[in-house]
């Protein structure tokens, strides 16, 4: 049994936020931003969370795909921004869109969120346990930026993007490589809900809870990117048994322009075969890889059986890749 990636969607804030605004919040520049990071511009949210935009994201995915919400069975969100703990945000979107048949879940796994969420679906219908799913990344990080902190403020952006999985005759989704190193998480951090209870020693539980921020260690996130990166693109290809040479895009994570450049350098692969959207769009965390490859569904740029290597890293740390043959257009089996 094999799956295909069968519709694509994505979401965005209307409110854009150019590099020039954060000069009013912290000592930073225009220059300085777009050339250590590639980033013109970005969406945030001026007031919707982030189920809206799953939501938004989802309801795109289906009618690109040409499926109804009855015909969906399966829903996995992959965020670190929920809107609540619970309900999820996929069982939001449930609710939103009257997806009555699917069983719903969230899975964190920070940046790489999207490619954690793809293979456990595609798992999961290939075990022939569901036939059609929803995969999602959707996030709303600027409720958990820190706006004084000029090392991260400038760098995220809202939004989300998702895909339709189904059954397919033939192998759309051919291979997936992750990985995880807990032992290293501290470089990029957002702390959870404080510890207090009548049981806690030292703690007041009746004192309102801080928020939390995203806190990161710049150049060892960085560091880190560029070795997961050239290590999930390679393993990927060899699980699926295709020449890098002959895959036309690679979609990375949208991190920072230096990261991609360093990799496609040390890799020899020219620059332009790297889908890139982050002048736009900033880091929306689990949500880049499914907004870029919306975009490029929607401009026409994939063309039927043609591999795509989706690759990411992030908090955690995590990291992975998929790769994934284009072919929307195959009669589905289910
Ligand atoms: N404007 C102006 N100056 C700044 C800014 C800013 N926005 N941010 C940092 N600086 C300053 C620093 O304070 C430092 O000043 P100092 O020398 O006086 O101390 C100087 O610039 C250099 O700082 P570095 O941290 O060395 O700058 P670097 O070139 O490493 O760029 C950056 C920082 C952009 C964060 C880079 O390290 C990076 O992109 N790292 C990877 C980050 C990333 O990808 N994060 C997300 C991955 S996971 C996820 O997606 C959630």
């Amino acid at each position: 049994m094999y799956t295909m990636i069968s519709g694509t969607g994505s979401a965005l804030p209307e409110n854009r936020v150019a590099n020039r605004d954060f000069e009013r919040l912290v000592d930073t520049s225009d220059e300085w931003i777009s050339t250590r990071t590639g980033i013109s511009e970005r969406r945030i949210s001026s007031g919707e969370n982030t189920s809206v935009f799953a939501a938004r994201a989802a309801a795109n995915a289906l009618s690109s795909a040409g499926i109804g919400p009855l015909d969906v069975d399966l829903v996995i969100a992959a965020t670190v921004s929920p809107d609540k703990f619970t309900p999820t945000v996929s069982c939001q979107v449930q609710k939103a869109l009257g997806l009555v048949k699917a069983t719903c879940f969230d899975l964190w796994a920070g940046c790489t969120g999207f490619i954690f969420a793809l293979m456990t679906a595609d798992s999961m219908i290939r075990s022939g346990l569901f036939g059609r799913a929803l995969v999602i990344g959707a996030e709303v990080l600027s409720k958990l930026v820190d706006w004084t902190d000029r090392g991260t403020c400038v760098l995220f952006g809202d939004g989300a993007g998702a895909v339709v999985l189904s059954h397919s005759e033939n192998p759309g989704i051919l291979a997936h490589f992750t990985g995880s190193d807990g032992a290293r998480g501290h470089v990029l951090c957002i702390d959870g809900v404080p510890l207090a209870s009548p049981w806690t020693a030292g703690a007041d539980s009746s004192s309102s809870q801080p928020g939390s921020v995203i806190r990161m260690d710049g150049q060892e996130v960085f560091k880190f990117a560029v070795t997961a990166m050239q290590q999930s693109i390679r393993r990927v290809c060899d699980l699926a048994g295709i020449e890098l040479d002959d895959v036309p895009y690679i979609i990375p994570h949208q991190a920072n322009d230096r990261i991609i450049e360093s990799v496609a350098g040390r890799m020899k692969i020219p620059r332009s075969r790297f889908y890139t959207n982050l002048d736009r769009r900033g880091n929306t965390s689990a949500a880049s890889i499914p907004i870029a490859l919306d975009e490029m569904n929607r401009a026409d740029m994939l063309k039927a059986r043609m591999p795509l290597l989706l690759v990411g890293f992030g908090g955690g740390l995590t990291w992975g890749a998929s790769m994934v043959r284009w072919m929307p257009n195959s009669r589905e089996d289910s």
